[in-house]
């Protein structure tokens, strides 16, 4: 029998469940070390604009699919439009729900790592050259990654047999908060290292000459794996809303806030990568190597450390839920399993791709594919080609399958209806329709050609 659907208690917790889920290893490890690896300034100009003229109508384009059909990302499509083509494209979603559970679990593993260096102290170490020892002892073993990936999934699996408005929204109410108010004092404190106008220069001033067609893909792939677009998240929790839940304002709230943890997280790491002397274009490492380098010079560093890592590792997690969200309401909706049965397989399916991944790094550091190991597979192909097509996709079938009236409807839902909001619907309408396909077609294609 099929359980009762869910619903999300307070508008308060919407947002924060939300937030939540765009808030997470994707802004604070992800942004960074691809603003590293792309250059700086410019990918971060791109990215700005990929945010609000494509991400924000993409999730505005999937609360209304998921809070009109009430169904997960597979079933939703067909709900509103019955064919064979829409009804398969959820599949894009799912696949990268899999694959972004496989290497995401194992960085949300290392901040588990963390969290125990940091009682243990960074003592000793020093340079650059001891933190990225540090990095490579807890990394390139095949245990220690695995039984810490291990636990993280655990924890993941206890959180969700217990339902969505118990877990999900506790968490995050408490950890969102706590998050913005360390992440400002972090950065006020890079801004007085020697090194800020440097950092800064790398994170705002856009140096265009580093622009390539890829540079351009990655930017919009990092919009949508930060705002956990294009797989069909948003589609699940907006099956949660109640029907006055006001979703433009849901949207415009979860892409500044996720915007203004991203780049404070840059804020925070590049004046520490210049005064240290350390590589920006370090890649998944970066942040791991950087931030202990920052704490161990601040005084009572450990203390700071270890607040961190805890916060960090629960923004990973109301993350990691929202993806095994994704996975767990397919299972239920598609093959009527119980609440509890799609967890346990869902749990079973993470921790074979979970372990894969940690392996990458050390029994599995030579089995490469395109010149990717697993785990820079998976993010790549997840967040650069999957969650885009998938966004695309999306944002075709809401602008032109889904009748109009029913978009400005339920664009409309639980506002005053007053002008602002008639101007920003229309607005809106208008980029799902045109702009976000569009541009993701262009940023995909270009890519393509480069190749
Ligand atoms: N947006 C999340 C982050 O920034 C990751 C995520 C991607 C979550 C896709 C859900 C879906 O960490």
């Amino acid at each position: 029998m099929k359980e009762k659907r869910s619903q999300f208690g307070t508008k308060l917790g919407v947002i924060m469940v939300t937030a939540g889920s765009a808030v997470g290893l994707g802004n604070i490890w992800r942004f960074p070390y691809e603003v590293g690896a792309n250059g700086g300034g410019a990918f971060v100009l791109l990215y700005l604009i990929f945010v609000f003229f494509v991400g924000l109508p993409v999730i505005c384009g999937e609360f209304i699919l998921g809070k009109r059909s009430r169904s997960g990302i597979r079933g939703a499509f067909e709900k509103l439009h019955k064919s064979r083509f829409w009804g398969s494209v959820g599949y894009i979603s799912i696949l990268a729900a899999v694959l972004i559970m496989g290497f995401y679990s194992v960085v949300a593993s290392w901040t588990m790592e963390y969290i125990v260096q940091s009682v243990e102290g960074f003592s000793g170490l020093s340079s650059p050259e001891d933190f990225h020892n540090r990095f490579e002892l807890l990394t390139a073993t095949p245990v220690r990654p695995v039984v810490w990936t291990a636990l993280f999934l655990i924890l993941n699996y206890l959180i969700l047999i217990r339902g969505v408005e118990k877990g999900i929204e506790k968490v995050s109410n408490l950890m969102m908060p706590l998050l913005f108010i360390l992440l400002i004092a972090f950065g006020i404190n890079s801004l007085l290292l020697p090194g800020a106008g440097e950092g800064l220069r790398f994170l705002f001033h856009p140096d265009f000459s580093k622009l390539t067609g890829e540079v351009v893909l990655r930017a919009l792939g990092q919009a949508f794996f930060s705002l956990s677009l294009g797989m069909g998240c948003l589609v699940t929790y907006s099956s949660y809303f109640k029907p006055e839940t006001p979703l433009m304002r849901t949207g415009i709230s979860i892409a500044v806030l996720d915007t203004f943890v991203a780049v404070m997280a840059g804020v925070m790491i590049f004046p520490a990568v210049f005064t240290y002397g350390q590589e920006p274009a370090a890649g998944p490492r970066l942040v791991f190597e950087v931030l202990p380098m920052v704490f161990s010079n601040m005084p009572s560093g450990s203390i700071w450390s270890l607040v961190f890592f805890v916060l960090l590792f629960l923004a990973a997690l109301t993350s990691i839920i929202s993806v095994s969200e994704i996975i767990i309401a397919y299972l239920m909706d598609d093959f009527g399993m119980s609440r509890f049965k799609a967890c346990t397989v869902h749990f079973v399916i993470s921790l074979v791709f979970g372990v894969v991944c940690a392996l990458s790094f050390s029994s599995l550091s030579d089995f490469k594919i395109f010149g990717f190991n697993v785990f820079d597979l998976f993010d790549y192909v997840s967040s650069n080609i999957l969650m885009p097509l998938g966004g695309m996709l999306l944002s075709i079938f809401v602008g032109w399958v889904i009748k109009r009236s029913i978009v400005k409807e339920e664009l409309l839902a639980g506002t005053s209806h007053s002008g602002v909001y008639r101007v920003l619907a229309t607005v809106m309408a208008f980029c799902l329709r045109y702009v976000a396909p569009v541009a993701i077609a262009i940023v995909m294609l270009n890519c393509l050609k480069g190749i």
